[in-house]
């Protein structure tokens, strides 16, 4: 989203700004760092089209991908951190043709597995900013969840921890082009429609909290 781009923006030197596909790629250094930003949108082919321009057209050698998530997991709360440890297409449904929630028919890997480092480095700048954070399984489809028997059932059939409606499309690009990537989400609901919190409101300070992380992370690299 622009709030979460925005920090990491005015900070960067040297920018120069490409447009692909309609999505501004802004390209420069970040605490001496060479970062390309970029705005994926919302849902799973935006993202998916956002990563592969990202490693095709400005040979990126890892992915961080930061926004928010509704909370799968019992003990997340609204302003808590997940990061991935895996993703996993929760709209992926071919059960009618025998393969199990969220497996990709014909298709060897349907879990995507985040980069060991890139998640130790996420945990650390989480520790170090005494956030609370948990890791564990991202789950994403191009649905807004709203509903509590929904999560119950995200949380019993595929061990999730959150769910967003990008990260697993991110992940799998990645994955086919043997990039490394971590996805970090901030949960700004509890996925059951109880959400009171203004969205525009919580993305702000959810721009905050992952400005913060993600600066750790790049003087850490
Ligand atoms: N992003 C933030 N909250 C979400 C939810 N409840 N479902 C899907 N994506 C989200």
């Amino acid at each position: 989203m622009d709030e979460e781009i925005k920090l990491l923006l005015e900070r960067m030197e040297n920018k120069k700004t490409k447009v692909k596909a309609g999505i501004h790629y802004y390209i420069g250094d970040i605490l001496g760092k060479s970062v390309v930003l970029c705005k994926s949108g919302v849902g799973k082919v935006n993202a998916a089209v956002t990563t592969q321009i990202l490693i095709d057209s400005f040979d990126v050698s890892r992915v961080l991908f930061t926004g928010v998530a509704g909370a799968v997991h019992p003990e997340l709360n609204i302003g808590d951190i997940v990061i991935s440890s895996t993703c996993v297409q929760h709209d992926m449904d071919a059960t009618a043709l025998g393969f199990s929630r969220g497996e990709i028919p014909y298709q060897e890997n349907s879990v995507f597995k985040a980069d060991s480092s890139l998640v130790l480095l996420a945990e650390r700048a989480c520790n170090e900013l005494g956030q609370k954070h948990l890791v564990g399984k991202v789950l994403s489809g191009d649905q807004f969840i709203s509903n509590a028997e929904i999560v119950a059932k995200l949380r019993k059939e595929l061990n999730g921890m959150c769910v967003e409606m990008e990260g697993a499309a991110v992940a799998q690009v990645c994955m086919m082009n043997a990039t490394p990537f971590v996805i970090i989400r901030s949960i700004s609901d509890k996925s059951d429609g109880s959400a009171n919190v203004s969205f525009k409101e919580f993305t702000v300070e959810a721009s905050g909290r992952s400005h913060s992380i993600l600066e750790y992370m790049l003087q850490h690299l």
